[in-house]
């Protein structure tokens, strides 16, 4: 799956910034209040102070960007679509916000800057094997200030798949999407596959539950990554 088109496409075609970045659920765009259990969720699990310095990886058009910068120092936000990255900086600038296009797999043009607090939301389905997923996660580590903590949100989790393709010709779909490639919705994440590369980078990776108020929270999963050692 080419996802720069995919995301390309969907912001090209769309106005509404929800449905821009996908924030629909079961055909229904996610409402406010919604959204604010998301940041507040992020908050919590970031534990978001307001001397934090945050990277917000694929960040998308901003708009959750903008929603958790009042809670922090100052806020990047990178993503690798160009009309993404001009709608957040047209639609979602605050005075410490800041965008650029970039792409996850090589931070080196943020080097040698260090962010307190890392998020990927909503997004780490699109590093889609095994090998993808560590080295985005290599490069966040590179511009991960000490003490700092990474947090993957939303991850689809293999062992609740079955919570979201509910039918046997859902989940033959699911497998076969998944034998193929071709799953719209990007890697569905086992518990060990991170346990592996926690492993591989020193790293502590806590598993977490979303409250049942966010949408996905019945076939997602959060990480929280953090160095056992600095
Ligand atoms: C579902 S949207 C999520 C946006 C935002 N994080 C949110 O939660 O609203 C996924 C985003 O990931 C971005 N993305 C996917 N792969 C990327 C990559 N390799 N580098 C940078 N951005 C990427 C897409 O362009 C898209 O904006």
């Amino acid at each position: 799956m080419n996802w720069l088109t995919l995301w390309e496409g969907i912001s090209a075609t769309e106005e509404d910034p929800l449905k821009q970045v996908g924030r629909v659920s079961r055909e229904k765009k996610i409402d406010e209040a919604v959204l604010q259990f998301i940041v507040t969720d992020i908050r919590n699990k970031l534990r978001l102070t307001e001397t934090d310095s945050v990277l917000d990886l694929c960040c998308g058009n901003g708009l959750l960007t903008s929603m958790i910068a009042p809670y922090c120092n100052k806020i990047k936000g990178i993503d690798f679509s160009e009309t993404l990255i001009k709608t957040a900086k047209s639609r979602f600038s605050l005075p410490n916000t800041d965008y650029a296009v970039g792409d996850a797999y090589d931070l080196s043009g943020l080097r040698p800057e260090k962010y307190d607090k890392i998020l990927l939301y909503f997004s780490f389905q699109y590093f889609d094997t095994f090998e993808k997923g560590k080295k985005v996660i290599r490069e966040m580590l590179s511009v991960l200030a000490p003490g700092g903590m990474i947090l993957l949100g939303d991850v689809p989790d293999y062992a609740l798949y079955g919570n979201h393709y509910r039918t046997i010709p859902q989940k033959i779909r699911f497998h076969y999407e998944n034998f193929t490639g071709k799953n719209r919705i990007g890697k569905f994440w086992k518990e060990k596959e991170m346990e592996l590369i926690a492993a591989d980078f020193n790293l502590t990776a806590e598993r977490l539950t979303q409250p049942e108020s966010l949408p996905y929270s019945h076939y997602r999963r959060d990480y929280l990554l953090k160095r056992i050692k600095d």
